[in-house]
Parts: C-alpha cells; structure tokens; sequence
C-alpha cells in the first residue's frame, strides 16, 4: 500500500447536518454513528518482557493473521498501563523494543497496521480525562482485576484504580468497533461500552463509537504449557522465548518436565508434556505418527531426547527467518523508530478527530 495513502476515509456522520452536533430529542444516544469505509480492530499489548510461545500462539499469530481481514488494525504497546506497576525505565524501554521488534519481525506490516507505543498518543490521555469526569467511583470499584491485585498485595496507586478509564479511552480514541480480548480482559471492555455511553449520555450527542469485544472461540494461550507444565507466564517463570537458538535453546527445551519412565514404555502421549509442544509446531500427520509410536511403546518408541529434537529442530525452523529480522531490527533500532512513527501518526490522525468531537461536545470548546 501507497504509505502516503490515508488508511481511512475521513468518517462521516450518518446523521444529518453537517458540522453541527446531532441531537436526539427521544432518546440519549448510545453510540456515535461515525462511519469509517472500513471497520476499526483494535488491540493493546502489555509489554510484559521478551515474548514467549504462549504470547505467540495465543496472541501474536492471530494479530498478524487479521492483517488479512478487511479492516483497520491499529495495535499499540500498551505501556502507559505498565507504568502502573513498574519502576525500572530501563527494563520498560527494553520491553517495549523488544516486543516491537518480534510483531515486526513476525509479520506486522507497519503500511497495512498502525503499529505504535500508547504513549506517543497524547489525545489518549486527554479523552482519558474526560471520560473519568463521566464515570462513576462504584464501577471502577466493581472491576475483577483491580480487586485481584489489591487482594494479592500490590498497592494500589491512582493509575492502577483508573486504568479501565485509560484502557476505555484508547479503545474509543480510535472508534473500534471490534477488541480482541481475553476472557479476562472482558470486563474492561464492558466498562468502555459503559463510559461511552455515559458520555454520549451526559452530552446528548455522538462522540463515541460503541465497541464490541470479539473473544476467541478457543483461547489457545491457555493451551500452551510452561515447562513445568503450567499455563506460560513471565510471572511463573516458566516461559521460553520465541527467539531462541542454538546452545540456548537446547538448553530452554531441556528444561521441559519429563519423568523416568522408558522409552519402551506405552504411554499415553496426552500425558507427555514435550508432546504438548510438539502439537504446535508439527504437521497433523506427522504428529500422529509420533503419537502412534508413543502409544505402542516397545523397541521402536521414540525417547524423551528424540522428540527434544524434533522440537527443536521445528522450533529453529518456524522461527529462524523472524529471528534474523528481529536480530536485525534490535541492531537497526531506527528501523523500528520509524515503523512506531509511522503509526503513531495514523493514530494521532484518529484521536485527535476523535479528541475534537468530544471538546466540542462537553463544552470545551
Ligand atoms: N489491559 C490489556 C491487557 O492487560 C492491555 C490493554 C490496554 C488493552 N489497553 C487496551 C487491550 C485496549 C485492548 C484494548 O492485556
């Protein structure tokens, strides 16, 4: 695509009278009725650290996949959230390229996406103002994850009570239509619908676009094993790094779980953890086959060191390619500067639309 081609055509108001503000008399309306030519998808990305198979199968791959779609992408890096509870600028700096890095590396096409840092979208925290003057202490006191992790421990600051109003505010900035999210994210987004409906409410107009949540039939994240055989996390500390390679990934496949049980043995290859991994890397036949032989057992059943190596010999095939572009791109951080700018400015070409209408609306201008 022409990157001087705007993504979008400038939206257009299916409601009558040009320029000025729409009115319902009735009824307060509930969603803007801003039209794009094309829908809006919209994902944020915590940067949580170096990406894992988990934070690949379960999210990376499916960002890249919906390039496909006949829509707008605009994902960002979600980092303005992570300061709710980080206190290391350098480990969040290195998180944010790293990350940046492995979507590019990994097929995001910075022409077809707007692909940026929240932070470089200052409008995202203007409209976070505004929607915090329309939404109510109880609703923010009524989230799960809030009370989650007050219960855990952490102590709350502002930022961490207020973050569904930052997460509302990047998500009607760009008036999304449809947010990829996961089940636990699903109470943020019921809490966006909720602040642009007040605020559309509150101002008798058309400001913000209701979004709605799109949730994967099969959350294939909760799929994938750490090594211990826990769902993956960073915070387990039982996650492997997409980018691995020689020696160091040798060593990252020895440190999945496996018993002392022979080869010999007939086993259920459900049970076997390193079958798990395999099943996301190998072909449908080709996995059979090794189920097969796992099942039967006896002199001709693979070893726990053989399916070690198929994986990794898979792993360093599916991977090697984006490998070298990340390498490449974390030795060439302009490149990466230059794809964030770019979508920031597509971004900023949207909230600001979208920062105007509310100022408008509420009277701020
Ligand atoms: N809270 C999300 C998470 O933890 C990240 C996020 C921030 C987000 N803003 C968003 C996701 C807007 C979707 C839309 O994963």
């Amino acid at each position: 695509m022409d990157p001087d081609t705007p993504l979008h055509s400038p939206p257009t108001r299916a409601t009558a009278g040009r320029g000025a503000p729409s009115r319902s008399p009735q009824k307060p309306s509930e969603s803007a009725r801003i039209e794009h030519a094309m829908k809006t998808i919209l994902s944020g990305i915590q940067p949580s650290g170096r990406p894992h198979l988990g934070n690949y199968f379960g999210a990376i791959r499916q960002h890249v996949a919906a390039q496909e779609q006949d829509a707008e992408l605009f994902y960002f890096i979600a980092d303005y959230h992570a300061l709710t509870s980080t206190r290391d600028p350098k480990a969040l700096r290195s998180n944010v390229r790293e990350l940046a890095a492995a979507y590019l590396a990994l097929g995001l096409d910075p022409d077809r996406t707007a692909f940026f840092r929240q932070s470089d979208v200052p409008e995202v925290t203007e409209i976070t103002w505004l929607l915090s003057c329309v939404t109510g202490m109880g609703l923010l006191e009524r989230a799960h994850s809030f009370k989650d992790k007050t219960a855990k421990g952490m102590k709350p600051n502002v930022g961490l009570f207020t973050y569904p109003i930052l997460m509302a505010a990047d998500i009607l900035a760009y008036d999304s239509n449809l947010v990829p999210v996961g089940k636990d994210q699903v109470q943020h987004l019921e809490m966006a619908q909720d602040m642009a409906g007040s605020f559309n409410a509150a101002f008798q107009q058309d400001v913000f676009v209701r979004p709605e949540a799109h949730i994967p039939e099969h959350d294939l994240s909760a799929r994938v094993p750490g090594v211990d055989g826990e769902k993956m996390s960073k915070s387990y500390g039982n996650d492997l790094w997409i980018f691995e390679s020689g020696k160091a990934l040798k060593k990252a496949v020895n440190r999945i779980t496996t018993d002392s049980r022979p080869p010999e043995e007939p086993k259920d290859p459900s049970g076997i953890l390193l079958m798990q991994y395999l099943e996301l890397f190998l072909e449908q036949d080709e996995l059979d086959d090794w189920r097969a032989k796992v099942t039967a057992g006896g002199p001709n059943a693979p070893g726990y060191g053989h399916l070690k190596m198929r994986l990794i010999e898979a792993w360093d095939e599916r991977f090697r390619d984006a490998r070298e572009r990340y390498e490449h791109l974390m030795t060439h951080g302009h490149e990466i500067d230059e794809a964030l700018a770019k979508g920031a400015a597509k971004a900023r070409a949207r909230a600001s639309a979208t920062r105007d209408r509310a100022l408008l609306a509420c009277g701020l201008r």
